[in-house]
C-alpha cells in the first residue's frame, strides 16, 4: 500500500500554481526579447525560417515529407488555394520496428535513414519517373537555415542519435538519396520545422493566427517576428524558437534523474518536462519512489498514461499497471497512481500555455492583446485526456480580463499541409 504522506511529496514535485506559470511566462518572454537583441544570452535558438505567411493563392500539386516523430510519411497535395486542399495519397511507416530495424539509433546511418526515406517517397508517387514533383521537407530538428531551401542539422533532440547527420545539409542528403533511386524527377525544394507548418497550414485558412505549436513526441514553438524581413511571404519572418530547449524553469527531482539519463544531459530541458517522448518516464521514475522500488524502471509511455487517464473504472489503469510493475496493485494506490499521472499531464498543459502567453505578451508590446489562436498539433495536445481544458484554465488565470481573446485550435496534418505549401510559396 502506498504510504499517504510519501504520495503527498511525489505528487508535490508536479504542482504547478498560479505564480509558477506566471514566472514561466515572464521568463520566455525575457528569454524571447533576448533572442532578438543579444541571442548568445537567450536559451532559445530562435531560428530563422526565411518564410513568413502565405497569401492563401498558393496552389498546386506537391510532394510533402515529414520527418520528426516516430513514423515518416510522405503525402502527395493538391492546393486548391485559400485552405482548401486534398491529399491524394499518402504512405507512412515507423523508423524503428523492434527486432527488424532502427533508422533513428545510434547505429543507423545517414545514407541508411535517408535511402528509406526516398524509398517511402518511391511508394507515393507509385515508382513514376516521369512528372516533376516538388517536394516541401518537413524536418523537425533544430536546423540553422539560410535560405528557404535548405537547413542544416544542429542537434538531434527527442533522443534520435543516427550517426553522420549532425551538421550536414538535410536536403542535400535527401537530394543524394533520391538519385541513388533514380528519382531525378523529386525536387526538394523547401524544408521547415513542424512548428512552422503548423502555423502555415492554419494561416491558410484563417488570418488571425501568429503562432504554431506542436506538443507531441516533441515539443516547439514558432512565431511570427514581425520586425524581421528577408523570408518569402508576408508580414515578417516565422521563428522556430526551439522552445523545448527553454532552461528557465524549476526541474524537480525526477525532471532532474530524466535529463541525467537521457541521451543528451542538460538539454531540452522544457520538452523534457512535457512532451511525450518524456512524460511516460518521468511517470515511471515518480511511480517507482511510491511503490518503494526505486531501482525498478516499469517502461511507461504517455499512451499508458493518456490510458490510466481516460478509464474511471480503473480496469485499464489495473491492466496497464499489473504488466509492468509486475504485480497487481490495490484500488486505492491505483487511484493514487492515476492522480500523479493526472498530475504529470495538468503540469505539461500549464508549461507550454505559459510558454504561449509569453509569446503573446511579447509579440503585443504595449499594445493591447489581440484575438488570436494558437495553431498546435501533436498527439499529446490532441489525445491526451485533461491537456486543452488545462491550456484554457491557465489562459484564464494569466490574462484575466483578456482570457477570452486567447485559445488554442489543433492543426491537424499541418506537417503535410505546411509543407505543400512552403513548396508552393518558394520562389
Ligand atoms: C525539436 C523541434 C521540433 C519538436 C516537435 C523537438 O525535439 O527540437 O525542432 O519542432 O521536437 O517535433
Amino acid at each position: 500500500m502506498i504510504n499517504e504522506k510519501i504520495f503527498q511529496n511525489v505528487l508535490s514535485e508536479f504542482d504547478s500554481p498560479l505564480d509558477s506559470i506566471r514566472t514561466v511566462a515572464e521568463n520566455f518572454q525575457r528569454d524571447l526579447q533576448l533572442g532578438l537583441t543579444s541571442p548568445q544570452d537567450s536559451s532559445l535558438k530562435m531560428l530563422k525560417s526565411y518564410v513568413g505567411l502565405p497569401s492563401g493563392k498558393e496552389t498546386g500539386k506537391f510532394l510533402a515529407l515529414d520527418f520528426g516523430g516516430t513514423n515518416v510519411r510522405v503525402s502527395l497535395l493538391r492546393l486548391d488555394g485559400f485552405g482548401k486542399y486534398e491529399i491524394i495519397k499518402r504512405v507512412g511507416e515507423p523508423l524503428k520496428v523492434s527486432g527488424k530495424y532502427d533508422y533513428i539509433g545510434k547505429g543507423s546511418t545517414a545514407v541508411q535513414l535517408f535511402d528509406f526515406l526516398a524509398k517511402i517517397i518511391d511508394e507515393a508517387i507509385d515508382g513514376n519517373r516521369d512528372t516533376e514533383f516538388y517536394l516541401g521537407h518537413t524536418f523537425s530538428f533544430p536546423s540553422a537555415q539560410e535560405n528557404l531551401n535548405d537547413a542544416r542539422l544542429i542537434t538531434w533532440t527527442k533522443e534520435f542519435a543516427t550517426a553522420n547527420v549532425v551538421g550536414e545539409v538535410v536536403n542535400d542528403l535527401l537530394a543524394n538519396a533520391l538519385s541513388r533511386r533514380g528519382l531525378f524527377n523529386v525536387k526538394p525544394v523547401a524544408v521547415i520545422n513542424d512548428t512552422v507548418a503548423v502555423l502555415l497550414a492554419a494561416a491558410y485558412k484563417n488570418p488571425e493566427i501568429f503562432i504554431g505549436s506542436i506538443l507531441a513526441t516533441g515539443h516547439n514553438t514558432c512565431y511570427l517576428e514581425p520586425s524581421i524581413s528577408g523570408a518569402v511571404g508576408s508580414g515578417g519572418m516565422i521563428l522556430n524558437l526551439e522552445a523545448g530547449g527553454f532552461m528557465n524553469l524549476t526541474p524537480n527531482r525526477f525532471d532532474s534523474i530524466l535529463d541525467a539519463h537521457s541521451e543528451q544531459p542538460n538539454t531540452q530541458r522544457f520538452e523534457k518536462m512535457v512532451s511525450g517522448r518524456y512524460i511516460g518516464e518521468l511517470f515511471s521514475l515518480a511511480l517507482a519512489e511510491l511503490l518503494n522500488e526505486p531501482d525498478k524502471h516499469y517502461s511507461l509511455t504517455s499512451v499508458d498514461i493518456s490510458a490510466i487517464i481516460s478509464d474511471d473504472s480503473f480496469n485499464t489503469a489495473k491492466r496497464i499497471l499489473t504488466e509492468k510493475v509486475g504485480r497487481e496493485l490495490e484500488l486505492d494506490d491505483l487511484n493514487k497512481i492515476r492522480r500523479l499521472a493526472s498530475a504529470i499531464v495538468i503540469r505539461s498543459a500549464r508549461l507550454v500555455a505559459a510558454s504561449f502567453a509569453g509569446i503573446i505578451r511579447q509579440r503585443a508590446g504595449n499594445n493591447e492583446i489581440s484575438a488570436q489562436l494558437i495553431a498546435v498539433d501533436g498527439s499529446v495536445y490532441e489525445k491526451m485526456p485533461l491537456v486543452k481544458e488545462n491550456m484554457r484554465r491557465a489562459f484564464d488565470q494569466l490574462f484575466g480580463s483578456n482570457s477570452a481573446k486567447i485559445d488554442t485550435l489543433l492543426e491537424n496534418g499541418g506537417s503535410a499541409l505546411g509543407a505543400a505549401i512552403a513548396a508552393a510559396m518558394t520562389p
